[in-house]
């Protein structure tokens, strides 16, 4: 089973997936974590030159391609071996993200980041993706105030790029809303991971 996080930047999806790994793990269930991009070693690297402050001038279809690379190798590399292991993996972000902030935060062709994103995941899609619901004027104000959280070239795109990716998720989530389920991520971490738990233990087969 592959399970999948989203959200604006800064809605809780890291410190929200870490709570339900414990949980599920107490609970006898094998796990795998990863995260986008990322999650494998070139991943890894890849990561820190879509992230770098330094790289403004990458293209929007370069900044594409590079998303879809980490993806391409976490999908061989790490996700498809945990899944033929019988794990179930918990991914923070997946390609979601692609189409809410390369198609409608960037404005590229959602057309073309489909067949892409079919070349890159080979037709995987997550069973079930959790939608931590923030507005992203929230998301990026905790995540300045919080040191420890890298600051990355993505974040620091204006508000009006926040908002249109905020709006292109509500349009995903419509488009197919039996894969998604939406929980309100502006209260306490408690609360919020009571929801998570909730949704995620109702789809998943007993330990
Ligand atoms: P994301 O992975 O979605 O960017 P994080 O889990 O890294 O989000 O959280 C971003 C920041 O917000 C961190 O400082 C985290 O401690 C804080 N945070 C997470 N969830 C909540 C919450 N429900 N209420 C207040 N602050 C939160
Ligand atoms: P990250 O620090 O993982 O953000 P967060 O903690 O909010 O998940 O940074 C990932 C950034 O990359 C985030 O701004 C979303 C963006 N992103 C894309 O633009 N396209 C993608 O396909 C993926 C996976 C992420």
């Amino acid at each position: 089973m592959l399970i999948t996080f989203e959200g604006p930047d800064g809605s809780g999806k890291t410190t929200q997936l870490a709570l339900l790994a414990e949980h599920l793990g107490q609970q006898g269930y094998l796990l795998f974590q990863v995260r986008e991009p990322g999650g494998t070693p070139i991943g890894e690297q890849v990561r820190n030159v879509l992230h770098s402050m330094a790289n403004q001038e990458m293209n929007p279809r370069a900044e594409v391609l590079l998303f879809s690379a980490s993806r391409a190798q976490l999908i061989e590399q790490a996700i498809l071996p945990a899944l033929a292991e019988g794990k179930i993996v918990l991914c923070d972000r997946f390609y979601d993200s692609t189409f809410a902030y390369q198609g409608y935060g960037r404005g590229l062709d959602l057309e073309a980041l489909r067949q892409l994103t079919q070349f890159a995941t080979r037709g995987l899609c997550p069973d079930l993706t959790v939608y931590i619901e923030i507005s992203p004027e929230e998301g990026l104000r905790r995540r300045r105030q919080d040191k420890s959280v890298e600051w990355n070239r993505l974040d620091d795109l204006p508000a009006v790029f926040h908002r249109r990716v905020h709006e292109g998720y509500q349009r995903l989530i419509a488009a197919e809303p039996d894969r998604w389920v939406v929980i309100d991520g502006e209260r306490s971490i408690e609360a919020v991971q009571a929801d998570v738990r909730a949704a995620v233990l109702a789809r998943l087969p007993q330990s």
